[in-house]
């Protein structure tokens, strides 16, 4: 008889889905027998990603196509998880963008944006399944951050302060989660192969130039093993752990003064 998958009976919810660290993601959640429930805007691709996850693995793979950035998109969405019958029992907060330049001059609703996704949208889905799954006593939320969260980002500085809220939040739950059985762990990549670098504008930038971006599909196995073991922070790559470690022993102005040559543009 075949031996029981670990998330057999489970259900993991994946926002930003369609492509990128997501998809991968949702991967490694599908390969240990969760069923999914992917979400992005693009509905095309994000159906793909579920019809081939469903027969590559024997799960079940719900798209729900949705702007997670839209005022109350979280408890919208929960409302549709509830409405098809679903459950969640995995919640992962990956949807995300950034976007490269100084605030001075920027669109307002590019940088307002980005904390409506980034952060309120994942401050909703986490109110709605949070105290389910305390209740369950099992389960448990990926928050994907990242190496911009250990340290204010000049010439990207909404995005580097959305992330250093969901570190934030996300170690704070981890602690008020200790002992219940409920992971909480917050993935912080350095940079990676995906679009949001194109997306950003950080392909143009010296960071992009400095050492090779790291695959989607390594991070993401990094992030699931993490959430299983339940590490408060997964940061990944020996590079990226070293100046994530950094960040915080050096003088703030010295900091401030890297990151932004880093994030000039070439
Ligand atoms: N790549 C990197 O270098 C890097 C480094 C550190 C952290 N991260 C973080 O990793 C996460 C995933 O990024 P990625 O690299 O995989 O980027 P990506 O390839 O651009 O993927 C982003 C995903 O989020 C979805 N998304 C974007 N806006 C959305 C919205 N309004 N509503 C719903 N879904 C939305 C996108 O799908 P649609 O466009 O179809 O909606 C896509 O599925 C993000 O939180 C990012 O900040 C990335």
């Amino acid at each position: 008889m075949a031996r029981k998958r670990k998330g057999e009976g489970q259900a993991a919810l994946v926002t930003g889905a369609s492509t990128g660290i997501g998809v991968d993601l949702a991967e490694c959640f599908a390969k240990d027998g969760y069923d999914l429930i992917l979400v992005a805007r693009s509905e095309g691709p994000l159906k793909e990603v579920a019809m081939r996850l469903a027969s590559k693995y024997k799960i079940t793979a719900t798209p729900i196509a949705m702007d997670l950035g839209a005022m109350g998109a979280g408890q919208k969405l929960a409302n549709e998880i509830k409405s098809r019958g679903l459950f969640v029992d995995v919640l992962v907060n990956n949807a995300g963008y950034g976007i490269a330049g100084a605030f001075a001059g920027s669109d307002e609703a590019g940088q307002l944006g980005m904390i409506d996704l980034n952060v309120r949208a994942l401050v909703e889905l986490t109110h709605v399944y949070w105290p389910k799954m305390l209740a369950k006593k099992r389960g448990g939320i990926l928050n994907v951050a990242s190496t911009a969260a250990f340290q204010p980002g000049p010439l990207m500085a909404i995005y580097y302060a959305t992330k250093a809220f969901v570190l934030s939040f996300s170690e704070a739950l981890w602690k008020e989660s200790e002992g219940t059985g409920v992971h909480v762990s917050c993935l912080c990549p350095g940079p990676t192969v995906s679009e949001f670098r194109a997306r950003a504008g950080t392909d143009k930038t010296k960071l992009s130039r400095v050492g090779k971006p790291m695959s989607s599909a390594s991070v993401a196995r990094m992030g699931y093993r993490g959430f299983q073991r339940n590490d408060r922070v997964v940061v990944t790559g020996a590079r990226n752990k070293l100046l994530a470690g950094m960040a915080p022993l050096l003088p703030r102005g010295m900091v401030l003064s890297m990151v932004k040559d880093l994030q000039s543009p070439v």
